[in-house]
């Protein structure tokens, strides 16, 4: 069913009954659109690291790191397990990530390198690059975007600058042997190794400056609101939401984080922050990029608009034109092994995505049903097609439609309705 080894670059990877990346998912790998000058994810970084640039310094020089280079494939160390993410968690489903081999994988987020750059000694720095997530398709969804993940660390003598009296740990909390102590979360407020002052006074950075970077992305006059939240490596953790276009949109996670991880990876006196932001939604709703997938575009049409500005212009996307979009529903019967509810959605997603390519933009599940009398389960997906930069021939839907119906009959026992 699977190779027995991948190529991804220079190493060759052993595949297992894990292996569930496919070769359109690898086409995307070292596109770099964050760093493309003349691609609109790479105008929001700038002005994401600018902001960090210039408002943290020391003796004139920036405070935070930048990391935008590290290749995507990671451990499930690093991955999940050094972020204290259990073993039984959803998120490290074979369903919703892009697995090489049981022990290797895509990142699904950029929190993966977390742990390796503590380790390697850093306290203040950004991460920034393309994670891999198994997911539903239309025009806001795709299996690769781009994130921004920060941590800042800081010493009492830094956080308490004014206050020499005032603790990051509590006198309960050895921080020179913290094996011995179980950190406790199950206070809303704070760890229960931190302090409250020390909790506090990091809780309000974190969102001085997160409120700060919306200010320089979306005007000094966004409406916003802070949502807790729950991260396995985060404690306390929210959501920040913005209000754009008459609704709250989602637009990072963040929290003080985990001081086992800290712990693990080395500094022992330290609090830190960290939070991750998505780059792909900014840029969409700063540029009113209607279809994710034009992100990925090279046509010229759409990059000749992005080209040469200054990372602060103003910029709104005019579609070079709209082709229109074509649907076509496909029918089937499940095996008697499966059922409407066992059968795994994001597995036809990707083989969808893998025949039919970008010019898939949506995948919509119409409809489920069980037979009275057989009993058998049959789903009906709607496949919407629509080219960026042409306009399709029904004769050349039908044809790429019928691929899909054939791989789908192969790959998982379907029958054709
Ligand atoms: N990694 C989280 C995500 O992808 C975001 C996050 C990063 C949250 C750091 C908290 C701290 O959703």
């Amino acid at each position: 069913k699977y190779l027995a080894t991948l190529r991804i670059g220079e190493k060759e990877y052993r595949t297992d009954e894990y292996t569930n990346i496919t070769p359109k998912i690898l086409s995307y790998l070292n596109r770099n659109l964050h760093l493309k000058k003349d691609n609109p994810l790479s105008l929001v970084r700038q002005r994401i690291v600018n902001y960090f640039y210039s408002s943290f310094t020391h003796g004139g020089n920036p405070i935070f790191s930048v990391y935008d280079n590290v290749s995507p494939v990671v451990s499930t160390k690093q991955n999940f397990d050094d972020l204290l993410i259990p073993e039984d968690h959803p998120s490290r489903a074979k369903s919703d990530c892009y697995y090489i081999n049981s022990t290797t994988l895509l990142r699904a987020h950029m929190t993966a390198h977390q742990s390796e750059l503590l380790r390697a000694g850093l306290d203040n720095f950004l991460m920034i690059g393309d994670v891999y997530r198994r997911d539903e398709i239309d025009s806001t969804h795709f299996p690769v975007f781009h994130q921004i993940d920060a941590v800042r660390s800081q010493r009492k003598e830094q956080l308490f600058e004014n206050h020499p009296d005032l603790d990051i740990f509590e006198p309960s909390f050895d921080r020179t042997n913290p094996h011995a102590y179980t950190n406790s979360i199950s206070n809303p407020i704070k760890q229960s190794c931190h302090t409250l002052e020390a909790t506090k006074l990091m809780e309000a950075q974190l969102k001085n400056h997160l409120i700060g970077m919306v200010r320089v992305l979306f005007g000094e006059d966004i409406k916003y609101r802070w949502v807790d939240a729950y991260f396995p490596f985060t404690h306390p953790s929210w959501e920040l939401e913005i209000y754009y276009e008459k609704n709250w949109m989602e637009t990072l996670g963040c929290g003080i984080v985990r001081n086992e991880i800290l712990a693990n990876a080395g500094p022992n006196n330290t609090i830190a922050y960290a939070f991750g932001i998505g780059l792909e939604r900014l840029a969409m709703a700063l540029y009113k990029i209607p279809d994710i997938r034009l992100v990925w575009s090279t046509d010229s049409g759409f990059l000749a608009q992005f080209q040469n500005k200054n990372a602060n212009a103003n910029i709104v996307y005019k579609p070079v034109s709209i082709y229109p979009q074509c649907t076509n529903d496909l029918s089937f019967w499940l095996p008697p092994t499966t059922t409407i509810d066992t059968f795994t959605n994001n597995d036809f997603y990707d083989l969808v995505r893998d025949i039919g390519g970008d010019i898939i933009e949506q995948v919509k599940l119409k409809d489920k049903f069980i037979h009275p009398k057989t009993k058998k389960h049959s789903l009906c997906y709607s496949i919407v097609y629509r080219h960026l930069e042409r306009t399709l021939t029904q004769a050349e839907v039908n044809k790429i439609h019928k691929e899909i119906e054939d791989a789908a009959t192969k790959a998982f026992n379907i029958v054709v309705r």
